[in-house]
């Protein structure tokens, strides 16, 4: 069609819909512009069924919380990653340029027009998180013991649940995948093996309490459970990195830790995990903890009620641990609910730094783990370090019961009122 006959045929088209002239071409449109985005970096979480409080997964949707959008985005509180951009490069992220940003805001200030369908192209997916569960070959699944009702007393509950395994030989996971029952109220899962000696620890646990498994907050309640994984939606999961897996010996427990949120659902949840196994991996790999053994033994954590900006920093030689040079492929850091940011990095002997994980606006409800597109190889030469802040201010105390509590000091510990600044590394050798 040329210029001439589009001249002509506006008005024609326009005086159909009312008294209106021209209007002008919106600029933006749902289809072509930011409906890949939405189902790149929001759909996992904002479908029928799942975590988000509503769906975003067609025009109507996305134009009925257009402004809600439009502010979330721009304050990057969704997608829910925290991991600063300026520290590294990870797997899988779904964050939003600036440009993307932009396109979202300039499309809601446009009145959210829908733009024509045939613009729609699909987005690159991210992570294999549809993989078919069928053609995932997985070894061993483990179910919650019962279908589990949260309290509703408090908006968030912490449970912890102690699973056999039954594997009669050593094993290594090489993968490690999270079905949530329900998936609106399962926020969080976070997997712990506990090996045979400290079995007799989470069973007494899980007896003293009436309920089904017991309550936890911090972790699995057993300071030598080691990390299996950890599941939020939208997140990593799945196979390890290529080649690494985690040893498993028999009679070990699996504790599942599972953070349910009852603000978009309610109802039972009975989560299922599941395990890829191998007898053999080329680099047995396992998570290693940094943080300063002071804070969890000598109370050298201290935040004391009232203040703001209260920062504690840990330095680690590594050839006080280590004689061998070791590759660092996932990174997350664990902190509660007065945490306001953290960050991990390597001192290279060299006199460089390379930054790790940052997460300059902490949030206790998305404890994502990162993995690196380069995994990172630390020398005994190098230092690790591992730094936290925390705001124990009056206009950052938790809510108890509809009121915020009073401050009060604050040092390390497993409870909902006490703090943690843990890194956890999912390390293998170097080879
Ligand atoms: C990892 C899961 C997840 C992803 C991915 C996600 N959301 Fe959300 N979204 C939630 C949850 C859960 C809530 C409820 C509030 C909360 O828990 O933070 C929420 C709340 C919201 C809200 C309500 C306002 C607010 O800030 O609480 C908006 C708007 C929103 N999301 C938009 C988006 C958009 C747009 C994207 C993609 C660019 C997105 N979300 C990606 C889980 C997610």
């Amino acid at each position: 069609m040329n210029r001439f006959s589009l001249i002509v045929l506006a008005p024609l088209l326009f005086t159909a819909c009312g008294p209106t002239e021209t209007e002008p071409e919106s600029e933006t449109s749902y289809h072509r512009d930011v409906r890949p985005i939405f189902e790149r970096s929001c759909m996992g979480c904002h479908t029928e069924g799942a975590i988000g409080p509503f769906t975003l997964t067609s025009f109507d949707d996305a134009s009925n919380y257009a402004p809600l959008i439009k502010t979330a985005v721009q304050n990057r509180t969704m997608p829910p990653w925290l991991a600063d951009p300026g520290c590294n490069n990870y797997v899988a992220d779904p964050s939003l340029t600036d440009d993307e940003i932009g396109l979202i805001a300039a499309w809601v200030d446009e009145g959210a027009p829908e733009g024509d369908p045939a613009d729609y192209v699909a987005p690159l997916d991210l992570t294999d998180d549809n993989a078919d569960e069928q053609a995932l070959n997985l070894d061993v699944e483990l179910s919650l013991p019962v279908a589990y009702v949260p309290t509703l007393e408090a908006n968030d509950d912490y449970r912890c649940f102690v699973l056999d395994w039954n594997e009669p030989d050593t094993k290594f996971i090489t993968g490690f995948w999270t079905f949530p029952d329900n998936a609106e109220i399962v926020h969080h899962v976070i997997a712990y093996y506990v090996p045979p000696n400290h079995v007799a620890e989470v069973q007494a646990l899980d007896d003293s309490d009436p309920e089904p498994g017991y309550s936890c907050y911090g972790g699995s309640g057993v300071n030598d459970a080691e990390w299996l994984g950890a599941w939020a939606p939208g997140a990593v999961s799945g196979p390890f990195p290529a080649g690494t897996g985690l040893q498993v010996r028999p009679n070990s427990k699996i504790v599942i830790q599972m953070h349910y949120n009852v603000v978009a659902g309610t109802g039972a949840d009975q989560t299922r995990v599941a395990f890829t196994l191998a007898d053999q991996v080329e680099k047995p790999g396992f998570f290693a903890l940094l943080t300063n053994p002071l804070w969890v033994t000598d109370g050298a954590m201290q935040i004391p009620a009232g203040e703001k900006g209260v920062v504690h920093t840990f330095e680690l030689g590594l050839d006080d641990v280590t004689d061998q040079p070791f590759t660092v492929y996932d990174a997350s850091l664990h902190m509660h609910q007065l945490g306001e940011n953290g960050s991990m990095w390597v001192d290279r002997a060299t006199g460089e730094r390379d930054c790790i994980l940052t997460v300059s606006d902490w949030d206790f409800n998305w404890q994502l783990s990162y993995r690196l597109q380069e995994p990172l190889v630390l020398q005994p030469e190098d230092t690790v370090a591992i730094e936290c802040q925390w705001d124990n201010s009056a206009e950052n105390q938790p809510i108890i019961n509809g009121e915020a509590a009073a401050p009060r000091d604050v040092a390390w510990g497993d409870g909902s009122y006490d703090e943690m600044c843990l890194g956890i590394l999912f390390i293998t050798g170097a080879e």
